[in-house]
């Protein structure tokens, strides 16, 4: 028999408030890192050998489409926690389906939530999704924080400014209301005038909303708002003035701009969309302690892109595109530890999750920080099979991903079966 029992030795330690080399001892049994000094003996055990490696919390990305049961042709909570667990996320945050059925009824979520309890490979959690009159239903259903669409979606899933401050005033004030913001009405209005994707859903019409969802959640009392893919500097510093807020900034805004439309060209859409290289700039200067990273993981086929879909696959890339930033020196480890798992444990109450501490879940991802290697959608593993970030070089090789005291991805394949993933509460 194989020893519960692993110690990671000599590596070094990402934690919120600085690097340290010390010894892991994780029991894979309980799923729990056990303890963390700087010499464990590793008798019984089974050791890693970790002394050229950095360990990370297990990367959570609070915001993802996995499409389980809208459309499994393009991904299913299968396809999308492997992809997940490729790129050192161990903790995704699903939200709600737009349809098939749309995840906006208490039937609706019980169902989605049997489904993630056989499919996931990785722990998450579901969202339920605000439509124009459910409030009450929405407040009922003991989901751990809703999604409000301040935008059409073409479908149940979305709200006006009048059904979200109601939403604001129902679901329960600790829990989080996060936010897609994007001013509808301006947005109608643009679309007779540009053809271009950003002219259209335009900065001003990001800000527009944010601000508006912010004022209503302050009106709601002690609400806690989440604002999701934040896109410009204006809307972080919104959300910095706002004592119940927290944000989230996806990779990809940081990472492109409309200049790369060249290249992408159809593949390059998504909501909110890029912006300018300036603003991209701007908005890497606002990146800090308070950030969460999200990937807004949006699969879409092809097909489907080229027939107008917006939103970009990006679990599988959060975490590899911000080690390249370490490398590049744009973000340090304790940082980078803080935005892509500790403030998203703390923002949507992650009971576990994110930090390498004693007694917390044995979430960890082994990072390799002077390995090169080339992002590709073989290599991502999601089932829309591109990604935009093809052909990309970057440094920070994830060499192995634990999941609670478990090898689940060994750098080139995922171990964790379908159904190891567990509800975080
Ligand atoms: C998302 C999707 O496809 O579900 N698309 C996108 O462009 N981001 C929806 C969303 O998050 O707004
Ligand atoms: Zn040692
Ligand atoms: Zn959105
Ligand atoms: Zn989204």
């Amino acid at each position: 028999m194989k020893s519960p029992f692993i110690v990671f030795k000599g590596g070094k330690i990402a934690t919120p408030l600085g690097v340290r080399r010390a010894d892991v001892l994780v029991d894979s049994k309980s799923g729990r890192i056990l303890r963390i000094s700087s010499h464990i003996l590793s008798k019984g055990a089974r050791a890693i050998n970790c002394h050229s490696l950095i360990l990370l919390p297990g990367a959570i990305d609070p915001h993802v489409h996995m499409r389980d049961p809208e459309d499994t042709s393009k991904e299913s909570f299968s396809t999308g926690t492997a992809s997940a667990l490729s790129g050192g996320v161990t903790t995704i945050i699903d939200m709600p389906c737009y349809r098939n059925p749309a995840t906006t009824t208490i039937p609706a979520y019980n169902k989605k939530r049997a489904i993630a309890r056989k499919k996931c490979r990785c722990d998450y959690q579901l969202r339920f999704g605000a439509s124009e009159r459910n409030q009450k239903e929405a407040a009922r259903s003991n989901s751990p924080s809703l999604k409000v669409f301040l935008a059409d979606t073409g479908s149940e899933l979305s709200c006006s400014y009048a059904a979200a401050a109601r939403h604001f005033a129902a679901f329960p004030k600790e829990k989080p209301i996060c936010v897609h913001a994007e001013d509808s009405a301006r947005i109608n209005a643009r679309k007779l005038r540009f053809v271009e994707h950003e002219k259209v859903r335009d900065k001003i019409s990001a800000q527009i909303a944010c601000e508006k969802a912010l004022k209503f959640a302050a009106r709601a009392g002690r609400r806690r708002i989440h604002m999701c893919h934040l896109t410009t500097a204006k809307e972080v510093d919104m959300c910095r003035r706002h004592q119940n807020a927290t944000y989230e900034i996806n990779p990809a805004h940081l990472h492109l701009c409309i200049d790369d439309l060249r290249d992408l060209g159809f593949l390059g859409k998504v909501n909110p969309p890029l912006r300018d290289r300036t603003e991209m700039k701007r908005l890497w200067r606002k990146v800090g302690d308070d950030t969460i990273m999200a990937s807004d993981h949006a699969p879409h086929l092809p097909r489907q892109k080229k027939s107008g879909a917006p939103g970009f696959p990006g679990v599988g890339t959060l975490l590899p595109l911000m080690l390249q930033a370490v490398h590049s020196r744009k973000l340090t480890l304790p940082r980078l530890a803080r935005i892509t798992s500790y403030n998203a444990a703390r923002a949507f109450s992650l009971s576990g999750k994110g930090e390498i501490a004693e007694g917390k879940d044995a979430d960890i991802v082994l990072v390799d920080m002077a390995r090169k290697w080339r992002i590709s959608a073989k290599n991502r593993l999601s089932k829309c099979g591109w990604t935009p970030f093809e052909g990309a070089e970057i440094y920070g090789k994830i060499e192995g991903v634990y999941l609670r005291g478990r090898l689940a991805y060994d750098g080139k394949k995922v171990l964790s079966r379908a159904g190891n993933g567990k509800e975080v509460k």
